[in-house]
C-alpha cells in the first residue's frame, strides 16, 4: 500500500514538473517588443510547427510513432509549450496537434525560449529546465528598464555564455542510438557562440518604452533565411596551379557547413573565357544516414553511410583539371537543398518551393591575373 502512495505522489510531482506551466503568447509581446516581433514571423522558430513548415510535417506524416500510436514527440522541441505536451511524449492514448488549440500552433515562443532556466543533459537528447515564474523574463540587458507586463532578469548563465540553445540543438539520437543530428556545442571559438552568430546586434531598440540604439536580431539566420547574415563565416578562395586550379571553402563555423540529415550542399564551379562559359561537375558535401549501407529515413538508419559534409572550421579544398589563363572569370557559388533532391519524392516534396530550392551561402567571382 504505502508503495503505492509513494508511487502516486511521485507521479505526481514529477508530472507537475513536466507539466505545462502557462505561456504568454507570442502575440503578447508585440505591443512594447515590436521589432523583435516582426523579426520573429519570419525565423522558423515562429514556423516550427506542422502547421507551419511543411518540410517537419512531411517527415512527421511518416513516422511511425505517428502513424502507429497517434503521437507527437516531437513536440519536445517543435512546440514546446504545446498545453498537453504530456499526452504528446506518451501519456494517454493520443497526443496530435490540433490547428484549433493555440498552444499547437506556437512553435518555439518567445515566452518559452525566455524562461529556460537551465538544460539537463539526456543520452537521446538534452531537455530544458523551464522556470515556474510565469512572466519573469531572463535576458542580458544590463541595468533593465522595469516593465509594466513581466520582470526580469540577467544573471541566467545560459543566456550570458550564449548557451541557451543547446537544450534542443545539442544532439538528437534515434532507438538505434544514431545521432541523427548534432551540433558541436563547445563554442571553441574566440568569443564566437550561438548567439553572437545567430542573434547578431543591428540597428533598433529593443521595446517602444525606451529607445535604444541596438537589439538581438530575432530572425534567427539560418538554413531558411536570412543566409546572408551567416555569408561572412565561409571563406572561398581560388588557388592556381600549373594544369589545374583548386577552389577552398573555409567554413569559419564552429558547427558543421549543414547539420540537419535532410541537407544537401554543392559547391558549383565554372570557368567564363571569351564569353564561352565551362561548367564543373557540382561537388557534393553531405551526411547520409541510413542502413545495410543504403540511405534511409532517420527512424530506420543505425549508421552513417556516407559522410562529406564540411566539419567545423576546416577548410575543404576542391580540385579542377584546367589550365586556368589570364582574364578567366571563375564563377564560384556555395549552396544548398533543404531537402535532398532524391528524398523529395520520397517525402512527398517535389512540389514545394523551398523544400526544392538551390540556396545561395555565398558567391563569387575571380578574375584570373
Ligand atoms: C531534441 C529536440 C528535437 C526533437 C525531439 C525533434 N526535433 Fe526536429 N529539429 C530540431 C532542431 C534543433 C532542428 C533544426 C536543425 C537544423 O536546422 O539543422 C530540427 C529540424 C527538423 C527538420 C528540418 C525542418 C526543415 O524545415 O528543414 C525536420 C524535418 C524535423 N526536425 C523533423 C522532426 C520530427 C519528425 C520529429 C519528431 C519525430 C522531430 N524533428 C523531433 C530538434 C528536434
Ligand atoms: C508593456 C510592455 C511590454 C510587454 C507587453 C512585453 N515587454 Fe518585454 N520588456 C519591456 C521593457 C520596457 C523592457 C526593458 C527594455 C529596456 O531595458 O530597454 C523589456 C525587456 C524584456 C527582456 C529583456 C530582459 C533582460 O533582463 O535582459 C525580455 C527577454 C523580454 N522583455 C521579453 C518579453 C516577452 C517574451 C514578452 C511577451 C511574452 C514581453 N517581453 C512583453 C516591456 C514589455
Ligand atoms: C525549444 C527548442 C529550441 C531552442 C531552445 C532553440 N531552438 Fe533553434 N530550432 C529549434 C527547432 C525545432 C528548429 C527547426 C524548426 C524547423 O525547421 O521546423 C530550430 C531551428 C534553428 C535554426 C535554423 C533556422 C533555419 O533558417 O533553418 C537556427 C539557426 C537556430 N534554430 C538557432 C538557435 C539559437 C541560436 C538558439 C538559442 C538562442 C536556439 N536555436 C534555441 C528548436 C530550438
Ligand atoms: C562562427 C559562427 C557560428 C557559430 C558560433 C554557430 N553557428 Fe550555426 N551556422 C553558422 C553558419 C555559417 C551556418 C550555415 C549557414 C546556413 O545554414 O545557411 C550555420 C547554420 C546553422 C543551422 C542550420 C543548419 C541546417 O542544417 O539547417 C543551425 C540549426 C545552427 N547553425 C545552429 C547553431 C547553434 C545551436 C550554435 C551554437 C551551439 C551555432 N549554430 C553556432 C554560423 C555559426
Ligand atoms: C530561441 C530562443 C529565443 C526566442 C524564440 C526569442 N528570444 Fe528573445 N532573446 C534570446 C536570447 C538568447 C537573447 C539575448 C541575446 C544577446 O545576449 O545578445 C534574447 C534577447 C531578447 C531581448 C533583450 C533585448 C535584446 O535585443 O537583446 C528581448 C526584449 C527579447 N529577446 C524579446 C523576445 C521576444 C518578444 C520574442 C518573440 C517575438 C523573443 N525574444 C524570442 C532568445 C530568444
Amino acid at each position: 500500500m504505502k508503495v503505492k502512495y509513494l508511487l502516486v505522489i511521485l507521479l505526481t510531482l514529477s508530472s507537475t514538473l513536466i507539466a505545462n506551466a502557462k505561456f504568454a503568447l507570442d502575440s503578447e509581446c508585440k505591443s512594447c517588443h515590436p521589432l523583435i516581433s516582426q523579426e520573429y514571423e519570419s525565423a522558423m522558430h515562429k514556423n516550427s510547427t506542422i502547421f507551419k513548415d511543411p518540410i517537419h510535417k512531411a517527415v512527421w506524416d511518416r513516422h511511425p510513432v505517428n502513424k502507429k500510436k497517434g503521437k507527437y514527440k516531437c513536440a519536445k522541441c517543435h512546440t514546446p509549450t504545446a498545453s498537453n505536451l504530456k499526452e504528446m511524449m506518451g501519456k494517454g492514448t493520443k497526443g496530435i496537434p490540433d490547428a484549433s488549440n493555440p498552444t499547437h500552433t506556437e512553435g518555439i515562443s518567445c515566452a518559452f525560449c525566455h524562461r529556460i532556466e537551465s538544460i539537463k543533459h539526456g543520452s537521446m537528447s538534452n531537455s530544458n529546465i523551464v522556470s515556474k515564474k510565469e512572466k519573469h523574463y531572463f535576458g542580458t540587458i544590463k541595468n533593465v528598464l522595469e516593465s509594466e507586463f513581466h520582470t526580469s532578469s540577467s544573471d541566467n548563465k545560459n543566456f550570458q555564455n550564449g548557451n541557451v540553445c543547446i537544450g534542443c540543438h545539442s544532439h538528437k539520437k534515434n532507438k538505434a542510438q544514431l545521432n541523427v543530428c548534432s551540433t558541436n556545442i563547445s563554442n571553441e571559438m574566440d568569443r564566437a557562440n550561438c548567439v553572437s552568430c545567430h542573434m547578431p546586434k543591428v540597428d533598433g531598440s529593443v521595446s517602444n518604452v525606451r529607445e535604444t540604439k541596438k537589439h538581438s536580431f530575432h530572425g534567427f539566420p539560418g538554413a531558411h533565411t536570412h543566409q546572408d547574415m551567416l555569408s561572412k563565416y565561409i571563406g572561398l578562395e581560388l588557388l592556381k596551379n600549373i594544369g589545374s586550379f583548386e577552389v577552398a571553402v573555409n567554413n569559419k563555423s564552429s558547427h558543421a557547413l549543414l547539420l540537419h540529415p535532410l541537407r544537401l550542399s554543392q559547391l558549383r564551379v565554372s570557368v567564363e573565357r571569351d564569353s564561352k562559359v565551362e561548367k564543373f561537375k557540382p561537388e557534393v558535401f553531405v551526411r547520409v544516414i541510413g542502413k545495410d549501407g543504403k540511405p534511409t529515413p532517420p527512424w530506420v538508419a543505425n549508421s552513417v553511410v556516407k559522410d562529406t559534409m564540411i566539419k567545423a572550421n576546416e577548410k575543404r579544398v576542391v580540385r579542377y583539371k584546367k589550365q586556368l589563363q589570364k582574364g578567366d572569370k571563375v564563377h564560384v557559388t556555395l549552396g544548398y537543398f533543404l531537402v535532398k533532391p532524391k528524398a523529395l519524392k520520397k517525402f512527398g516534396l517535389e512540389n514545394d518551393a523551398v523544400a526544392k530550392k538551390f540556396y545561395v551561402l555565398k558567391k563569387e567571382t575571380f578574375i584570373v591575373k
